[in-house]
């Protein structure tokens, strides 16, 4: 599975902000977006462009539009802090939500929510700010497949090496984007050094 890494100081100046428990929400919300910017710019390099002619104030010149639309699936809830940043450079996107909590005493999410648009000949991005067991990803993925898509990708922030693998077996060409790979789950499956649980810092919940 090809795993892409952003390699920016501006994203690591970013991912501590998110790390450190003293960040605000609003802060922290901020942080979310402007990550995400920096993932969107990664994820969408190899999109495929056609030609245009586009005619500015002077004269008739070459420009390029996306060959293909492209629909969002958010994993709640956490990744609804995603979905606004990507649709500031794809206003048309359509967005699909799943909804997913894991139980905290086994670990396996549960599915409690799902409402997908068409994804058939779509590019479709699965966003979710965390990857621990990659539980989450993994059914969000087999539903997008199950609603006819066939090409996936998937925007993550904090990845465990544990998740990594686990999409590796089951989806060794599916390209994942992540901003930084954490050292390992604890017991609990949170990430180390993570940031605690993105969903509460995002909307101020425990
Ligand atoms: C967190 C996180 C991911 C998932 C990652 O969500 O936002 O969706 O856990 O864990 P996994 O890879 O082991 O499945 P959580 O279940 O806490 O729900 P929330 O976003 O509603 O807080």
């Amino acid at each position: 599975m090809p795993l892409t890494l952003i390699d920016h100081p501006l994203a690591d100046v970013l991912i501590t902000q998110l790390r450190n428990k003293d960040t605000t929400q609003a802060s922290f919300r901020d942080c979310c977006e402007k990550l995400t910017y920096l993932l969107i710019i990664e994820a969408t390099r190899s999109f495929g462009t056609e030609n245009i002619r586009v005619t500015t104030p002077l004269e008739v010149t070459d420009g390029v539009r996306w060959q293909r639309e492209m629909t969002i699936v958010s994993i709640l809830r956490a990744g609804i802090g995603m979905v606004d940043p990507i649709h500031k450079f794809f206003p048309h996107a359509s967005v699909g939500y799943v909804g997913l909590e894991r139980d905290e005493a086994t670990a396996i999410a549960h599915r409690y929510y799902c409402k997908l648009p068409s994804l058939e000949n779509r590019h479709v991005l699965i966003v979710d700010p965390m990857l621990g067991t990659a539980g989450s990803a993994l059914q969000t993925i087999e539903i997008c497949r199950r609603h006819g898509a066939t090409d996936i990708g998937l925007i993550i922030m904090f990845a465990a090496p544990e998740g990594i693998e686990a999409l590796k077996v089951k989806y060794p060409t599916l390209p994942v984007y992540a901003a930084v790979l954490d050292r390992e789950l604890n017991a609990q499956k949170f990430l180390l050094p993570g940031l605690g649980d993105f969903g509460d810092r995002l909307f101020d919940t425990s």
